[in-house]
């Protein structure tokens, strides 16, 4: 049998299918991010195809088997698992958490009790399904809650990203109609204190040589929420990279999104998001298994200032992936 194998010390190149589109309220952020790691891949060498996924997926994927699968759907079936948990049935390797650990980082408040429990510090939450309004009268629920939770604090669908159906509330009239804004996006939503201090984004990756974090990106949004229309426009956004910390807080921000990742199975990619307070606490607000990825993102950001290249850091995670 005649090989090709590549020398140990030069790069693979792999036949990788980036997976973007879906059906998710972000797919066209799910697009974006997908065809810019496909040109990555493919200026580092690799063989790139980006498939949209449909009821044809898993027929094309028997066909033409590629070496690894970078899967960047962001949303449901995507993140929720779903997806996940059904590529693992073909048994190609693919980039970042498996299904099942997928699934617990996708829910937030799931993922905030894993993280409390650990010793990590999330600010405090109450969440609240749909049918809980029905079952015991909204003014009970709302007063509750009110009452338990210091105003301003923050409704949010309890899954799902880009700040869709996410708002911040500063007094109890306006409760009502920020969750039914949440309750837009998922069943299930909610409220959580609202923390004051600097919001960082922090990447992690491992390429094999374990998990460690990229510089923190700072998130500064002029309209005091890190919106939609913030996350895509130009313009409407700060950010400081490496994050405006002293190295102290700077280390034990990347200490705690590291140990969060490894916490929660994150395996090659995710992004820790968290708020910074006044003594240099870390709060965790969620973990993103599928990051944005586009010109506006923050994860290649942060690649940038660590000094690497967007080609040079994907292709070693899919050749790590695909080992
Ligand atoms: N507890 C909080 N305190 C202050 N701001 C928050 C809080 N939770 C969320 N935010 C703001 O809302 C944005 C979206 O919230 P996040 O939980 O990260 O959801 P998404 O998955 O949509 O990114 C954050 O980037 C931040 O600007
Ligand atoms: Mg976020």
């Amino acid at each position: 049998m005649t090989t090709h194998a590549p020398s140990e010390s030069s790069t693979p190149s792999l036949d990788i299918v980036v997976l973007a589109g879906g059906i998710s309220h972000e797919r066209d952020v799910s697009l974006r991010s997908g065809r810019r790691i496909a040109d990555a891949l493919a200026s580092a060498g690799h063989t790139v195809r980006v498939v949209d996924p449909d009821a044809s997926l898993f027929s094309r994927l028997a066909e033409h088997r590629p070496d690894v699968i970078w899967p960047a759907l962001h949303g449901t079936t995507g993140e929720d698992g779903a997806l996940l948990s059904l590529l693992e049935t073909t048994g190609i390797p693919f980039i970042g958490a498996h299904g099942d650990d997928a699934s617990l980082a996708w829910l937030k408040p799931v993922a905030k009790a894993l993280i409390r429990r650990a010793g990590f510090a999330t600010p405090d939450s109450i969440t609240l399904g749909r049918e809980t309004f029905r079952d015991l009268g909204a003014a009970d629920v709302l007063e509750r809650v009110s009452a338990a939770l210091p105003f301003p604090v923050v409704v949010k669908p309890s899954q799902g990203g880009s700040a869709q159906g996410v708002s911040i509330v500063r007094e109890a009239s306006e409760l009502p109609r920020a969750m039914v804004e949440a309750y837009s996006y998922s069943d299930t939503a909610f409220v959580e204190r609202h923390v004051t201090g600097t919001e960082v984004a922090v990447a992690v990756v491992d390429d094999g040589q374990g998990a460690h974090a990229l510089p923190a990106v700072e998130i500064e949004p002029l309209s005091g929420v890190y919106s939609f229309d913030d996350r895509y426009n130009a313009g409407e956004t700060l950010f400081y990279t490496p994050a405006r910390l002293s190295d102290e807080v700077a280390k034990r921000v990347a200490d705690t999104a590291v140990a969060i990742h490894e916490l929660l199975h994150l395996r090659q990619l995710s992004r820790i998001d968290l708020i910074v307070d006044a003594e240099g606490t870390p709060w965790f607000l969620e973990a993103n298994i599928l990051p944005g990825m586009t010109e506006t993102s923050l994860v290649p950001q942060a690649i940038e200032a660590a000094g690497l290249t967007l080609p040079g850091l994907y292709s070693a995670l899919a050749v790590e992936a695909s080992r």
